[in-house]
């Protein structure tokens, strides 16, 4: 991926000092926007990252590997770290990087857990107990941290997408949380930290994950709304060639449950899949009805926008 280029953000280490010169900036009028990342960034984050630049003055990313939505047989100690190569790719893009240590974010005695009821059973939330909350409750103590007006996350998470904003709208934060596009390689697949794990052979297998969400774009595009015939053209695409399947879900996008009865007329349908390719799981979503997974030349989905 180039790297962009411009003066490198400055990277402070310690919260308070963050919202010491955040504070100073908004005396001055300045608008404040937030990306929170694990590091490890790909185009997808950059993409959030210059959105978050025409939102506000001054743009803040985090980088911040959260143990707490990892669980016990997760990849926490070799999720990738390597924060200079992370500055250099937002070189020009960020203003300044937050990049605290564990126990700046959780100090001892640290007691207090976010859990949003609900949108966190399922999908993801089922073979990742506490995920979410450890989601969650990062995503508001670094909106505290920040205090950004505008926060830019990726729709490819979409679930964690939907849990931070019930949490915004729950908790009263006066952020405004916005969604953007997957960014997507030329051949379709979602841009994800977890890519670079699969070999040249599982990178090939993983286009089925964006094969089968593709499949039942063209069916919705046709008419088609039974649940369970999407749900099939998925898995379809899916059969033989991943190495499981976590789910496949074909559902209400607010809820995140089943629909109750027919789709409204008009109305989007969610389908969301998680899979495993050789060790990596990967996971992918199209809202349909509201995005476009046609993958122009270049390699970003034009999606929708929110
Ligand atoms: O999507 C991520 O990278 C993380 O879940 C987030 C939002 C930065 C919280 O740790």
């Amino acid at each position: 991926m180039p790297e962009t280029t411009g003066p490198l953000p400055e990277v402070l280490r310690d919260p308070c000092e963050l919202r010491r010169r955040l504070d100073a900036a908004r005396a001055g009028g300045r608008r404040v926007a937030f990306v929170p990342t694990m590091g490890a960034l790909h185009a997808g984050h950059l993409e959030l990252v210059r959105h978050a630049r025409e939102l506000a003055d001054v743009v803040v990313v985090s980088i911040f590997v959260n143990p707490t939505q990892f669980g016990p047989r997760e990849d926490l100690a070799s999720y990738p770290r390597d924060l200079q190569t992370d500055l250099r790719l937002l070189a020009g893009l960020a203003d300044l990087v937050l990049a605290p240590g564990v126990e700046a974010v959780y100090p001892p005695g640290h007691a207090t857990t976010i859990h949003v009821a609900g949108l966190t059973e399922g999908l993801c939330g089922a073979s990742r107990p506490g995920h979410f909350d450890g989601v969650a409750t990062v995503v508001a103590k670094l909106f505290s941290m920040v205090g950004p007006c505008s926060a830019v996350f990726g729709r490819k998470d979409f679930q964690q997408l939907q849990v931070v904003r019930r949490m915004t709208v729950d908790l009263d934060l006066p952020v405004t949380v916005v969604g953007r596009p997957t960014v997507r390689e030329p051949d379709g697949l979602a841009m994800s930290s977890r890519n670079r794990h699969l070999t040249p052979e599982e990178r090939r297998r993983a286009t089925a994950l964006v094969e089968g969400l593709r499949a039942a774009a063209a069916a919705f595009a046709a008419g088609e709304r039974s649940v369970a015939v999407l749900d099939g053209l998925v898995r379809a695409q899916l059969e033989g060639r991943v190495d499981g399947i976590d789910y496949v879900f074909v559902g209400n996008p607010e809820t995140l449950q089943p629909f109750a009865g027919p789709v409204p007329p008009g109305g989007t349908m969610l389908a969301a899949v998680a899979v495993r390719v050789g060790r990596t799981r990967l996971i992918d979503n199209t809202e349909l009805g509201a995005e476009d997974l046609v993958v122009p030349a270049g390699g970003h989905s034009p999606g929708t926008q929110d």
